[in-house]
């Protein structure tokens, strides 16, 4: 089975993103995290941003030995000094040259020609490869780029000494058809070389970023770039756990595995979260508080009968600790005395009534019912039973 590798890029795309930045030591124990992870490739920065990012950089490269650690670089001389600075202590460095090729970008932005923009991919990858052993290429802003010009730069970047080509979607345009078809194309046109690797790289705009990048998957590539959570410019990036989770999901549609240790993946997300203070929305995909919470009576009672009713996957394997079924006014009598069982309570069938009649009764004003009033309701029912079973005993003696 043909392996995908991961390329989180939750330290560069994710962090440059509005109230996600981190400073050296968040970023370190961040990195360490998602190391145990098990993500193939760490970019861990934009050196020539600035010196802090450069520092940055330089330390995950000299903490990391059990992924690669990549660096970015635009197409510039002092880009690609600045990223080989940073990536000098790393055990297995990688430089990621990027320029864009659309001509959107080449005319308005970078306002060079075609031709430039060739020269200047040759030359900075080539002097990238006598640096570093391994060079990435990303053509910026593939999706929206004329694709016989995107193979062009993609030959010229082999031909240089790159050994991946990233074709992101950029701004979030493709959908996942066009998306595939774009890598068929370079695929075709570089000849599946071998020692190539092709790479998706996927934004969010439109809520496309994971199905794109599993549709590049099916059309060959090989590596994706993704972040924890799904942080990242604007709508953000593809989130790794939701790719994580849909490869080991549908393993035999997609016939490819990752070196992902999945019991990781809430722990990454929870660190994440906690770092850089933002909340994970509760109907987030695969780690969200809601993702394994049910409250519907009919649902409690088929996930208690047998999980797989409404479950694809299990919380466990990606290491959350137990499945929530949340006690509401739509829960029904087997969640209670399931919930009663774990907190210690066996109920009869009349005390299981009566405790599930006042739940209804509270949760119409309180939305959830706390473990706390569930006890105090069968400790309350119990000992009504025992008064009315005192009253019973006493009374033939009082006749
Ligand atoms: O979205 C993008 O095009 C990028 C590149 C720099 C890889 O993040
Ligand atoms: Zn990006």
């Amino acid at each position: 089975m043909d392996t995908v590798r991961i390329f989180d890029t939750t330290l560069r795309d994710g962090e440059q993103s509005p109230g996600f930045s981190m400073n050296t030591e968040q970023k370190l124990r961040l990195a360490r995290q998602i190391e145990q992870l098990g993500v193939d490739i760490i970019e861990a920065g934009f050196p020539i941003a600035s010196r802090g990012d450069l520092e940055a950089v330089r330390a995950v490269a000299g903490a990391v030995r059990g992924s690669r650690v990549a660096a970015l670089a635009r197409a510039k001389q002092a880009d690609v000094d600045a990223a080989l600075e940073a990536l000098a202590p790393a055990a297995q460095p990688r430089l990621h040259v990027f320029l864009a090729t659309s001509d959107l970008h080449l005319h308005h932005k970078l306002r060079i020609t075609r031709a430039e923009a060739l020269d200047a991919i040759r030359t900075m990858v080539h002097l990238g490869r006598r640096r570093c052993p391994e060079v990435e290429f990303s053509a910026e802003d593939a999706s929206r780029s004329d694709i016989e010009f995107l193979c062009e730069a993609c030959a010229a970047a082999v031909e240089a000494g790159a050994t991946i080509l990233n074709l992101p979607d950029t701004v979030g345009y493709a959908v996942p058809e066009e998306y595939a078809q774009m890598f068929r194309r370079v695929r075709e046109h570089i000849g599946d070389a071998p020692g190539i690797t092709l790479s998706a790289h996927c934004h969010n705009d439109l809520g496309m970023a994971v199905a794109n990048s599993l549709a590049a998957i099916e059309a060959g590539a090989r590596q994706v770039e993704c972040t924890i959570n799904g942080i990242g410019e604007r709508a953000g990036n593809a989130s790794l756990e939701e790719i994580a989770v849909a490869l080991a999901v549908r393993q035999q549609k997609y016939g490819v595995r990752t070196g992902l240790r999945l019991d990781q993946i809430y722990a990454s997300s929870r660190l994440l979260s906690t770092i850089v203070n933002v909340p994970v929305p509760p109907n987030k995909a695969v780690v969200g508080a809601n993702a394994f919470a049910h409250e519907a009576g009919i649902h409690q009672d088929g996930i208690l009968k047998n999980p797989l009713t409404y479950e694809i996957i299990s919380p466990e394997v990606v290491g959350i600790p137990a499945r929530k079924l949340v006690l509401g006014k739509h829960s029904g009598r087997n969640a209670v005395r399931f919930r009663l069982k774990e907190l210690g309570y066996d109920v009869t069938e009349i005390e299981l009534n009566e405790c599930y009649s006042t739940m209804i009764a509270l949760a119409d004003q309180a939305r959830q019912i706390s473990d706390r009033e569930l006890l105090s309701t069968v400790l309350n029912v119990r000992r009504r039973h025992a008064a009315v079973a005192g009253i019973a005993q006493q009374a033939p003696a009082a006749t």
